[in-house]
């Protein structure tokens, strides 16, 4: 039997039904760990996503577990270290949504630099009495410096659209890769980064290292006038400083696809800030991308149950 922990995008339970038993979590919501727990007594495959957490604890739960299959290319709620040492293969869902998280980060920037929801708020709110000179100014995207922090695909992605906009492309990662500079990227320490780009994006994983990344000192690091995009992890950014540097000017702008707590809860002092715009970690939602996801899901899972390579693995050292 498998496991899937949500009710999927049209295809990925066709695709799975023939090849295996399906049990489903049948709620358009996390599934209650107790659930998932009594569920994976008898499993032998799960299907998972970024909003449930896999433990030691819990695998010490599901003893017939030989695949865990994660719809998301990020798998920082898994621990890929314990499920190493059981032998169980680990799958996400590289490359499919690289093109699509990008569109959403120049999506941040843009609403970001150019005011987009409060100028459609101020339209709703019968504020447009005429066109005015110094009305809903901002900044331009065309022509300005883009810092990108962590240059894999999403990071190269952005970097290829930031091209087409004429952009100065910093860059700052562990290490400097050819396609960042065939787009003429420039690898920087990240302190030169912060202090000379309007846009500061971040595109690493969330690790032990990152977690905390955007702090006090980065912050206070980058310009005045620069606007922060985070649609990588929440747990990046230290949310207080955020808070701080918004609140008191320190930068200029933020744009969030992801929050260091999700949902936000709706006492974040972030929420109260006219220059801070959130959105609920829709980086990858598109019909055709998430549909692509969920199929490399089940073609991941389907391989572990028939005890073949998964095509997407994040721990190939299981294999030996
Ligand atoms: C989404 O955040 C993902 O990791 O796929």
């Amino acid at each position: 039997m498998v496991y899937l922990t949500r009710p999927l995008p049209e295809g990925a339970v066709e695709a799975l039904a023939p090849h295996c038993e399906i049990a489903m979590y049948p709620l358009d919501e996390p599934v209650p760990p107790d659930v998932l727990r009594a569920a994976l007594a008898d499993s032998e495959g799960l299907y998972c996503l970024l909003t449930d957490r896999i433990d030691a604890a819990l695998l010490e739960a599901a003893p017939r577990l030989r695949v865990i299959s994660q719809m998301a290319v990020g798998y920082d709620n898994i621990d890929v270290a314990a499920c190493t040492a059981r032998g169980i293969p680990v799958g996400n869902t590289p490359g499919v949504l690289t093109e699509t998280t990008a569109d959403l980060t120049f999506a941040l920037m843009l609403a970001t630099a150019r005011r987009v929801v409060e100028a459609a708020e101020a339209v709703h709110s019968g504020q447009w009495r005429s066109w005015r000179p110094t009305w809903l100014i901002g900044a331009d995207v065309w022509g300005a410096t883009l810092g990108i922090v962590g240059m894999g695909r999403i990071g190269a992605a952005v970097a290829r659209r930031a091209a087409g906009f004429g952009m100065r492309i910093l860059y700052h990662n562990r290490s400097q890769t050819a396609e960042a500079a065939a787009l003429g990227a420039e690898w920087v320490p990240l302190d030169e980064l912060l202090a000379q780009s309007d846009f500061v994006s971040l595109h690493c994983p969330l690790t032990a290292e990152t977690t905390g990344l955007v702090d006090e000192a980065f912050l206070r690091g980058m310009k005045r006038s620069a606007i922060f995009i985070n649609t990588a992890r929440g747990p990046m950014v230290d949310e207080a400083a955020l808070y701080r540097a918004l609140s008191e000017g320190w930068i200029h702008a933020a744009g969030l696809d992801v929050t260091a707590v999700e949902p936000i809860p709706m006492d974040s002092p972030l929420l109260t800030l006219p220059n801070c715009l959130i959105l609920p970690h829709v980086g990858s939602a598109t019909v055709a991308t998430r549909r692509k996801m969920a199929l490399m899901a089940a073609d991941n899972l389907l391989a572990g149950l028939a005890g073949k390579r998964l095509p997407n693995c994040v721990n190939p050292e299981v294999y030996g």
